[in-house]
């Protein structure tokens, strides 16, 4: 029996959650001083590691980001007639559908890719041919695989740009770049740089920096404006402290950033103004998880105005009896990866001065 549908019951809210954070994008627009010289460099380059991220080719980035995000509607087609390759071999639901979502934006074609097998490599076709292949019919690649060389496998037959969208326990550059898109536009004070009137901030790390790419990535972008981190304090429970490659401590310390490590939680959240969480690395061909002691819900020890970054997927270490308080802001740093992606895309397929010195 076909059962009768009530038409009261269908109608949806398009408003916009509270839960969606307090970003001020346009204030970025104010504290940094447009100069597309950055960004064009972008146009030469593969996106593979965090490193390759300079202080203002960043800031550029968060400007482009927050000129998109302020005024979605204005630059509609600078990617028009190019087309994006979206290669998945990994499970994505943010990264994938938000650099697609991106180029769509951006007035741009796709096409996707979304398990392996159904290419020639399930036919023992190498990395290189597939690439060779790529350049003759897109404009730019997004790549997740499991495997961490497999980009740079791609990258030697590559004459058009490739993103590493994730390579294994390596690293998350795009992610990494949106999650401190996120905390400027949370605090765009901390772009006050160069005068007296910044306060840095503590920022809590739950999770492991040689496991985690989005971990490792982060660190690295942290490195660069370490002067906004009073102190970053890694939160982990594991017993042998092995949490760090060789070295990758080190430079993060060399670079000038205070790390601080610790196994208690609820000790240290009152102090932290941001608390980062994840729980996942991707090791091999499957997910492993870890933290299982480090979980935070609405009763944690958190301070008043602290906010949580995760980004996601979660599980049981970040309760959505969170996601209605002021602590949300896993929400707004997914949606605003949007913007950040879409700011990249425009750099790399060379169409910069087409949204350049537009308010
Ligand atoms: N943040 C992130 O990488 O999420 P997905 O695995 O869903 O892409």
């Amino acid at each position: 029996m076909v059962k009768q549908l009530n038409q009261e019951t269908v109608e949806f809210d398009r408003r916009v959650p509270d839960v969606y954070g307090d970003a001020h994008p346009k204030a970025l627009l104010k504290a940094i001083q447009e100069d597309g010289d950055h960004l064009k460099k972008l146009a030469s380059q593969h996106v593979v590691s965090s490193d390759q991220f300079g202080r203002e080719m960043q800031l550029q980035l968060f400007r482009l980001a927050a000129k998109y995000e302020s005024n979605p509607g204005r630059y509609n087609t600078p990617l028009q007639g190019k087309i994006l390759i979206s290669a998945f071999y990994e499970p994505s639901t943010r990264t994938r559908l938000s650099f697609e979502s991106a180029w769509h934006r951006l007035g741009g074609d796709i096409m996707s890719i979304t398990d392996r097998s159904t290419t020639g490599i399930a036919k023992g076709e190498s990395l290189a041919d597939v690439a060779e292949m790529f350049n003759n019919y897109g404009d730019c690649v997004v790549l997740r695989d499991t495997r961490e060389a497999s980009i740079h496998e791609m990258m030697q037959s590559l004459r058009i740009p490739i993103i590493n969208a994730g390579n294994g326990i390596d690293e998350h550059p795009t992610q990494a770049l949106a999650d401190l898109y996120t905390i400027f536009k949370w605090r765009p004070s901390l772009l006050q740089l160069r005068t007296g009137k910044r306060v840095p901030i503590r920022i809590g790390i739950i999770g492991l920096p040689n496991k985690m790419r989005t971990v490792r990535s982060l660190l690295k972008v942290l490195s660069t404006f370490a002067e906004i981190c009073a102190e970053v304090v890694i939160i982990h429970d594991k017993k042998n402290n092995r949490i760090f490659d060789e070295e990758q401590l080190e430079q993060l310390e060399v670079a000038g950033l205070k790390v601080r490590t610790t196994m208690e939680l609820n000790k240290n959240l009152p102090d932290l103004d941001v608390v980062y969480i994840n729980s996942i690395a991707w090791v091999g061909d499957r997910f492993e998880s870890y933290g299982e002691k480090l979980a935070l819900n609405a009763a944690s020890p958190l301070k008043r105005e602290a906010i949580i970054l995760h980004p996601l997927a979660r599980g049981d270490e970040l309760s959505a009896d969170l996601d209605q308080t002021s602590h949300n802001w896993y929400f707004s740093q997914a949606r605003g990866a949007v913007f950040l992606r879409m700011a990249l895309l425009t750099c790399m397929c060379e169409r910069t001065e087409r949204v350049m010195d537009v308010i």
